[in-house]
């Protein structure tokens, strides 16, 4: 792992010796780390004298865990009811297909965008709806998708 553990190191130390710990602790290596690699999960076993299939387990049981590097803009597409009912799975095709996203692969190759599924986003009038990053793109239409993604090509 090319990483400067210094930081790694002091989340660790604050943890230990606590009971309970292992949700909020991978948490917070997670906020520093971006994400969870093999690595990193090995190291904090190590460091914590945690088995490592027990940190590997709770990392791939919660969704809020990351196993890969995300993209520098996180695209939701919105599965709920609503948006489901309105062609999400329209604008989901557009979105892969816009991103060139390889088969199996939710994160681009230049690693610019990550595209996630979410449930409601909590506009349902204005379904199908997706979020890129923290902005709101709503009554959607699959043809929309390209020259929306094009203002996040920075
Ligand atoms: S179902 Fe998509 S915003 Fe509610």
């Amino acid at each position: 792992m090319e990483q400067d553990y210094s930081k790694l190191n002091a989340i660790l130390n604050s943890y230990k010796g606590r009971k309970g710990i292992l949700i909020p602790m991978l948490q917070e290596v997670q906020n520093e780390l971006g994400y969870l690699s093999r690595d990193t999960m090995k190291y904090v076993a190590n460091f914590m004298q945690i088995p490592a299939a027990e940190i590997y387990g709770v990392a791939t049981f919660y969704s809020m865990f990351r196993l890969k590097p995300q993209g520098k803009h996180i695209v939701r597409v919105c599965k709920g009811t609503a948006c489901h009912v309105s062609d999400a799975d329209g604008i989901k095709t557009a979105l892969i297909e816009a991103l060139k996203l390889p088969d199996g692969e939710n994160t681009t190759p230049d690693m610019l965008f990550t595209l996630m599924e979410v449930a409601c986003l909590g506009c349902c009038s204005l379904a199908p709806v997706i979020m890129i990053d923290d902005t709101t793109f709503g009554k959607l239409v699959p043809e929309m998708i390209p020259g929306i993604l094009e203002k996040f090509h920075f």
